[in-house]
């Protein structure tokens, strides 16, 4: 599994409305329910999973006649989307709420997602403000628990990780007006020995690929030009429709939607990452030359214990698929350091893998153990001040060889999505199809247009350019 963790706040807006510097923002019928003259306020932790699921809840919301709003002490119903990934980010959600405890409001509060899930019923107790604990696998269920909870109820859960449904909504509240996210595949049916998923997101459901199909194709109807395809282990897809399909011909016929141009998706598991991955990609340009491959670690041994199910070799067999490819694409990936047992020789060879595969980017971590996973039974034998050396070498070692790849592309031309604009400096930032940030002198109308840019300078995680053409 790899995801990435952001912190995000759904902001309040008029569904179609335009706001300054942005083209239209697409929106999808139908229309939100009459007000209900109650507010809500939803911040999410955690991964684009995390962030796309937010999306469709202010979506079950705004259609029960919910009005979002920015602060949260301007809100009737106050919703936390958590993350469990490591212990950090769990602890985010009981400062939020202690926080509340200190201000003396008493809105009605709800905990989402991973955290919700692994915390369960035990939340009441930890947080007695709370009314409303669910997890991600009971979110067809919101509508329900939202009746009951409206009704006056005071304590209400979604924690059943025994279901085969996908969470659909009417209305999904996209957050970016460009990219939309869609979810292809949720849970995970992995077993890495450290990861938390499988617990607060239950078993592996992939979407039928029609309803895929379809819901891609109003996404382009409603203007969206880029879309990206989520999942834990999104190339773990099984298509439970009588079509079959294997991931790559989702992927192939998705492409061939008509009005679509860009297509990406994340994150791939190493497992089932076939060379018909790269075959789709290769023979279609609207797939973008990007795949994100967590390895976790570059130590066979290591990869053992983690219960990945690849060895490095076996690892290092995909990469040099993706490299064979005609198409060169970016590659990028997660690792954790000072795992369980891993020893200074272990390190070494995650260091011998990062000069070996050459990556675009790489999202760093250091270990943290889980509650509940098979690994934090185990001693964490790694001290955390070794831990954070390991991070600190592993991480200038990566920026060098990012500095030296981003320099190679100065002088070149790339085609970008312009995604925001920075009116203090002036600047207008693009991303490349190969997920490269560039930043370049614009204007805010540009927003939502493809140019195509110059590159003049590069650093370690951005590059700067000229505009060449388009807009
Ligand atoms: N400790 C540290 N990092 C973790 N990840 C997952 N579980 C843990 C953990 N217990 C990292 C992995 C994963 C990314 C989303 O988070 O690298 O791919
Ligand atoms: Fe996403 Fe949950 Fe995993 Fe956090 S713990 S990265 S929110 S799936």
């Amino acid at each position: 599994m790899g995801t990435h963790p952001t912190l995000v706040q759904i902001q309040p807006f008029s569904v179609g409305q335009r706001q300054e510097g942005e083209t239209a923002r697409p929106s999808l019928a139908p229309a939100p329910a009459p007000a209900n003259g109650r507010t809500f306020y939803l911040e999410t932790f955690g991964c684009q999973m995390n962030v796309h699921d937010s999306e469709k809840v202010a979506g079950v919301l705004i259609a029960r006649g919910y009005r979002p709003v920015e602060n949260y002490e301007d809100a009737d119903l106050v919703l936390y989307n958590t993350c469990s990934i490591r212990e950090k980010a769990a602890q985010k959600v009981f400062s939020r709420l202690g926080a509340f405890r200190r201000s003396g409001r008493r809105p009605l509060i709800g905990v989402l997602g991973c955290v919700a899930q692994q915390e369960g019923e035990r939340f009441f107790e930890r947080a007695p403000q709370v009314s409303l604990v669910c997890g991600s696998a009971s979110y067809a269920k919101l509508p329900e628990l939202l009746d009951r909870l409206e009704a006056g109820e005071r304590r209400v859960t979604g924690l059943s990780l025994d279901t085969d449904e996908c969470f659909e909504t009417e209305i999904t509240r996209r957050d970016n007006p460009f990219r939309a996210y869609l979810t292809i595949i949720e849970g995970c049916d992995k077993d890495c020995a450290y990861c938390v998923v499988p617990m607060t997101r239950g078993g592996e459901r992939s979407r039928p690929s029609p309803k895929v199909i379809e819901e891609c194709r109003r996404l382009v109807d409603a203007g969206y030009t880029e879309i990206q395809f989520l999942g834990q282990n999104v190339n773990s897809y099984r298509d439970p429709s009588p079509a079959r399909w294997s991931f790559a011909e989702l992927l192939a016929r998705t492409a061939e939607i008509p009005g679509l141009k860009r297509l990406r998706f994340t994150t791939s598991h190493p497992r089932d990452f076939s060379p018909d991955i790269v075959q789709a990609i290769e023979s279609h340009p609207v797939l973008c030359d990007h795949v994100h491959l967590p390895v976790q670690s570059g130590s066979t041994r290591v990869l053992e214990r983690m219960r990945r199910g690849y060895s490095r070799e076996e690892y290092l067999e995909r990469i040099g698929c993706i490299r064979r490819s005609k198409r060169a694409m970016s590659i990028s990936t997660d690792m954790i350091v000072g795992f369980c047992g891993e020893t200074e020789e272990d390190f070494e060879e995650t260091l011998s893998l990062l000069d070996e595969v050459q990556y675009d980017q790489v999202f760093s971590f250091k270990y943290s153990p889980r509650p509940k996973t098979a690994a934090g039974a185990w001693a964490d034998s790694v001290p955390e001040e070794e831990k954070g050396r390991r991070l600190a070498i592993l991480q200038e070692r990566q920026r060098e060889i990012q500095l030296r790849r981003n320099q190679a592309a100065v002088g070149l031309e790339f085609e970008v999505l312009v995604e925001g604009y920075q009116p203090r400096l002036g600047q207008a930032v693009g991303r490349t199809t190969s997920n490269r940030l560039v930043n370049f002198p614009g204007e805010p109308g540009w927003v939502g247009q493809y140019m195509t840019v110059r590159v003049t300078a590069a650093g370690p995680n951005s590059l700067v350019g000229v505009r060449v053409s388009g807009g």
